[in-house]
């Protein structure tokens, strides 16, 4: 067993750290108060490898390990957890997808440019009616010649109004249930894809999550991504992935949000004296510490079994749920370590105390990664 980061592992932290801080900071707090897209961070994120960290560099990815992707999207989210998920999504539910599921064709022609970070993906399993019953989808894509034609609509699509490929599940075969439901590879410039609206969100505010619909979109066969009926089981198989992402993004929000108590905790003065000397302040953040430590190594840990091929979905749920209850409760916590302060947009805790919240409901809420947890030890 060795804890030991390897050299690209230690390079990727550094390197997100450094861009993290130098490119993401400054504008973090404007960008969440007035709901600003990242534009030009996108853009550097691109360049630098970050839109696709463990896709194979021959499709435009910079073909790293699942640890360090990880390591990555814990930094960006150690400073802003909106540029996290939307590299979250491009990474890990998308390129990732196409990688494991699409044709030697899909990969050149739409993997390399996501991967590359000349595009953007998105990814659009929920639907009004289809949240954790995810296979209870209403959207129909109906087979006419060489084409399916999609209706339906989809909501809290993450980076969907900003995208250029939506890898979107939708029943091909309403009469067989969960095993009648394929994946599509939706070109957004087509006719008949619509932003019907941006969500107006509680935290991850300079990220955008849209409802969208899709009236009589034509899309060619050659955009369905693996066969037809395999579309719930991908979806779901690209989740398993996902959520080591969701994982890294909360362990990520939790950190920030210790490392602001923790300095507060040394400066602020009450009673004549450093409040972290007070015993409640000074073992609350003992036990963030702990909980972040305990957070990061399921976290990693999901991710190496994901590296060396073993199963890794109840590690995958098991990485989430605890480091997103980790993120909330670290969050709440130094919201109270900052007292009045914590309340205040001028400090950053607020921002975690709303960001973190989210990491607890998307990518199937903590209710449903207990539940993929107790289904795997079951069998
Ligand atoms: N990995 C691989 N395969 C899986 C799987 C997993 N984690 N979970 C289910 N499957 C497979 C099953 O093996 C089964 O296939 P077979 O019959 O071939 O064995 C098939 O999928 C159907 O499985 P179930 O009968 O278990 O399906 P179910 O209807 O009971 O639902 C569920 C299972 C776990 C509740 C699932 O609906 C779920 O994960 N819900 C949460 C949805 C979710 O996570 N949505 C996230 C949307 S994306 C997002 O949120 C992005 C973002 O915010 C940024
Ligand atoms: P519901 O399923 O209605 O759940 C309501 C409550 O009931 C929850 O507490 C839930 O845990 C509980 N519950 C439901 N079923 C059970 C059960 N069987 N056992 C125990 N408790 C249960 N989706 C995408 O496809 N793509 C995206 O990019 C995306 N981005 C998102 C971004 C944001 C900001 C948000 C808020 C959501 C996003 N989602 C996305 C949707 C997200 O995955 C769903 O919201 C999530 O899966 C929960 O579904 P729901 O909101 O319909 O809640």
């Amino acid at each position: 067993m060795d804890f030991k980061l390897s050299e690209d592992q230690e390079f990727m932290r550094k390197a997100a750290r450094e861009f993290a801080e130098g490119e993401i900071r400054p504008t973090v707090a404007e960008r969440d108060e007035h709901k600003i897209w990242p534009t030009d961070i996108v853009q550097k994120m691109g360049k630098l490898g970050f839109m696709g960290v463990a896709i194979d560099e021959a499709y435009g990815g910079a073909g790293l390990d699942y640890i360090s992707y990880a390591i990555m999207i814990e930094e960006l989210s150690r400073v802003d957890a909106s540029v996290g998920v939307i590299a979250s999504v491009n990474n890990s539910l998308v390129c990732a997808g196409i990688e494991k599921f699409g044709t030697e064709e899909q990969k050149r022609e739409i993997l390399t440019p996501l991967a590359s970070g000349q595009q953007l993906g998105a990814f659009s399993l929920s639907e009004p009616g289809a949240g954790s019953d995810a296979a209870a989808q209403k959207t129909r894509a109906v087979e006419d010649g060489d084409y399916y034609v999609i209706t339906g609509t989809k909501n809290w699509v993450t980076n969907g109004s900003k995208a250029n490929t939506i890898l979107l599940m939708a029943m091909t075969a309403p009469e067989k249930g969960v095993k009648g439901i394929s994946a599509f590879l939706v070109d957004t410039s087509e006719p008949g894809v619509s932003v019907l609206k941006v969500e107006d969100k509680l935290g991850i505010r300079s990220a955008q999550s849209a409802q969208m619909s899709y009236d009589e979109l034509r899309v060619h066969k050659s955009r369905m991504l693996g066969q037809p009926g395999e579309g719930f089981k991908i979806a779901m198989t690209i989740l398993n992935g996902g959520r080591i992402g969701i994982a890294s993004q909360a362990l990520g929000i939790a950190q920030g949000a210790y490392e602001a108590a923790l300095e507060y905790a040394k400066v602020r003065e009450q009673f004549g004296q450093s409040i972290i000397n007070f015993q409640a302040v000074g073992f609350t953040l003992a036990d963030m510490a702990t909980r972040i430590k305990a957070a990061r190594m399921l976290t990693y840990h999901a991710a190496w079994l994901k590296d060396q091929g073993e199963n890794y979905i109840a590690a995958a749920a098991m990485a989430k749920v605890n480091a997103s209850e980790t993120a909330m409760w670290t969050a709440t916590k130094a919201v109270q370590i900052f007292g009045s302060n914590g309340y205040s947009k001028e400090y950053p805790v607020e921002r975690y105390f709303r960001d973190a919240k989210i990491t607890e409901i998307y990518e199937g809420t903590s209710e449903i990664q207990r539940l993929v947890i107790s289904r795997e030890i079951a069998k």
